[in-house]
């Protein structure tokens, strides 16, 4: 093989490319040049008695014919597989398809869609505020003392000033991870000026032990009114008009005192128990009645704390519990099913 004639074995390798017109004899033709003990292998082994200069010469064509010999062979294959494609021959259309998965939406985001828009047709607009927030804005713009116990890094989850944004290092604020949706009260209200009627969906964290009826992580859904007249009633018509949409027409729902410090007065609101119909059963515990919601007419202190006139405007303001109110509707019993994304449970929704 040491005399060989390149230019030869090239013609002859054009000459057999016309012919090839499948993947096998493609295949073939590879194995016949490129392969371990194919053509361009045994030239190369020819070279070793040459003298050096030679070798040298011969090996650099030896090398540029190889890379012709690749470059010929991926564009045939491209060619063949496009003929393939084109001519249809390959693809089995009576082949079954694979059955596609269908995802959905999680219950908790369902139920927050269904809640909004109750409220968007009573004329209220949807507003999300940051999961982040200031120490202000969660407890002292909302009347919360300093000494109230809920300010306690056991009810927060309070942000290490190491791990904060350099931005936001020097500054005198204290942030953590919102424990309830009240704050948003605060931003829109030192946005805009009544009348302001606003839902607010979204994330709250609280240190609580993961248990059946705990979870450091829920959602909520706040809802405010702000106008020159409001009353107590009014609250009660909208909160009546969302449970039924809700629960159903026979529900029945009472208030009952109770303390915030950002509305006086303030109510817990249960409804009759959607289960024994308000007889008394396991899951409202023999009470008749399911606590579904907090609420009340909002403090003048926070008023004031947002550049309001008490005197001129008053409001209302309601928080409760995404997934309580999906769990009652439902009758489940342990939180956790909805973080654990077993698709046996989400698919029932
Ligand atoms: N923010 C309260 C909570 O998380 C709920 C609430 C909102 C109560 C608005 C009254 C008015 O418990």
């Amino acid at each position: 093989m040491s005399n060989f004639n390149l230019e030869e074995i090239e013609k002859k390798l054009e000459e057999e490319f016309k012919e090839i017109d499948s993947p096998n004899k493609l295949e073939n033709l590879r194995l016949q040049y490129l392969g371990r003990k194919g053509i361009l292998a045994q030239l190369t082994s020819g070279l070793a008695i040459l003298p050096l200069e030679e070798r040298r010469q011969k090996g650099q064509r030896i090398n540029a014919l190889k890379q012709k010999i690749e470059t010929f062979l991926s564009a045939k294959e491209k060619e063949l597989a496009d003929i393939s494609f084109s001519s249809g021959e390959k693809i089995d259309i009576g082949l079954p398809a694979v059955a596609q998965h269908f995802g959905g939406l999680h219950p908790i985001h369902q139920m927050i869609g269904e809640i909004c828009k109750i409220f968007v047709n009573m004329g209220f607009k949807v507003v999300e505020g940051p999961e982040i927030e200031t120490e202000y804005n969660n407890f002292t713009a909302l009347n919360i003392a300093l000494e109230h116990p809920c300010r306690d890094v056991f009810d927060t989850f309070y942000i290490k000033e190491e791990t904060l944004n350099p931005s936001f290092k020097n500054s005198k604020e204290k942030f953590l991870l919102r424990s309830h949706t009240s704050p948003v009260q605060i931003r829109v209200m030192q946005t805009y000026k009544p009348p302001l009627a606003v839902v607010v969906p979204g994330k709250v964290y609280r240190p609580d032990a993961v248990d059946a009826s705990h979870s450091f992580m829920f959602h909520q859904i706040e809802g405010f009114l702000v106008d020159k007249e409001v009353k107590f009633s009014d609250l009660k018509g909208i909160l009546y008009n969302f449970a039924c949409n809700v629960f159903g027409e026979k529900i029945k729902m009472r208030f009952r005192p109770h303390y915030f410090p950002f509305t006086e007065p303030s109510a817990e609101v249960d409804i009759s128990c959607i289960i024994c119909d308000g007889k008394g059963c396991s899951v409202c515990s023999k009470k008749g009645w399911l606590e579904v919601l907090g609420c009340g007419m909002i403090h003048p202190k926070v008023f004031k704390n947002v550049g309001y006139d008490p005197k001129e405007y008053k409001g209302f303001a309601f928080g409760m519990g995404v997934e309580r109110i999906v769990m009652l509707k439902y009758g489940i019993d342990d939180i956790r099913l909805f973080f654990e994304n077993d698709l046996r449970f989400l698919e029932q929704f």
